[in-house]
């Protein structure tokens, strides 16, 4: 079965492309860096010839309000008419748990137009939507930060492995349309401050994380429970703290103490 991954090159999707080539699928890589562009439809038609799947792990370059919500109106537009013409029967879409309660921020009403327009497409779909990647908690930290002060609310996170999100959305594309929209969470609910002074901790990184229930994410004011999933979500296995201390054991034997990929989300900034 032909499996074209848009964003193949990314964190999630490059995971994807791999998982899904072990198990015998023709997994197709598809992004700017191999000649597909969902914004222009440069290498579209023929990307998808043959098709049976198509899912989509791409992120925007730019996450300024207008700028997002550009991308993914077109991009997906784009596609969802490619794939209408090349009779691609599954359109398989990343998505983010709590997108329509944070509607506060660019970045999440951009995500909701997207999904919106895969609801209304002829194309049969499912949107999965994940929690917040472990990749992406440091950066987190990042962008609440004040001086050596990080200013963070008090609300539940359930936060999970980007190969655990891979492996999800892999099982996804192989198995038959849901039309609708699936959760998958990690195994163990946080209080984001807590979460982020457990990251800190580990990475003997100095900076104090102050609890404020006002202090917004992404721009949007939460509420506890924002960002957790609801009761029917699937559950990954990996656990934050196992994850992290291989995370941190990885960073010091890299000679630049840099992570060696980390996800387009965690390298822009994410607005307020
Ligand atoms: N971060 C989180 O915690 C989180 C949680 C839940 C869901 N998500 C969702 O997960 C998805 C994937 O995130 P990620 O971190 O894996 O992304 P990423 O590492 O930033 O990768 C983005 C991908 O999009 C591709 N792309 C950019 N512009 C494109 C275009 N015009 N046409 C086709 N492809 C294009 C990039 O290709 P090039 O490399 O060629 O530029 C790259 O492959 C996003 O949709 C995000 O909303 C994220």
């Amino acid at each position: 079965m032909k499996i074209v991954v848009i964003g193949g090159s990314g964190l999630i999707g490059s995971k994807i492309v791999k998982k899904l080539r072990d198990h015998g699928h023709e997994a197709v890589p598809a992004s700017p860096d191999s000649g597909v562009n969902t914004l222009t439809g440069e290498g579209l038609a023929e990307a998808l010839e043959e098709a049976s799947v198509v899912v989509d792990v791409s992120n925007s370059p730019s996450f300024e309000d207008a700028a997002v919500l550009t991308f993914f109106q077109t991009s997906t537009g784009n596609l969802l008419n490619a794939e209408a013409a090349a009779g691609v029967g599954h359109h398989v879409a990343l998505s983010v748990v709590g997108t329509e309660r944070l509607l506060e921020s660019g970045y999440f009403r951009a995500k909701i137009s997207q999904e919106k327009l895969i609801e209304g497409s002829s194309i049969p779909y499912s949107i999965v939507r994940a929690t917040q990647f472990f990749e992406f908690v440091n950066r987190l930290a990042d962008f609440a930060t004040d001086g050596n002060t990080v200013r963070l609310a008090p609300a539940l996170i359930q936060p999970m492995a980007a190969d655990d999100v891979a492996t999800a959305v892999g099982r996804v594309c192989v198995g038959s349309p849901v039309n609708g929209i699936v959760e998958v969470a990690g195994p163990q609910k946080f209080r984001l401050d807590e979460l982020i002074r457990l990251d800190l901790r580990e990475r003997h990184d100095p900076r104090e994380v102050i609890t404020d229930p006002r202090a917004r994410y992404s721009g949007a004011e939460l509420n506890e429970r924002t960002l957790v999933p609801g009761d029917d979500a699937s559950l990954a296995e990996t656990r934050f703290e196992n994850w992290l201390s291989r995370s941190t054991a990885q960073q010091q034997s890299t000679p630049s103490g840099k992570e060696p990929r980390l996800s387009g989300l965690a390298r822009k900034s994410f607005g307020g």
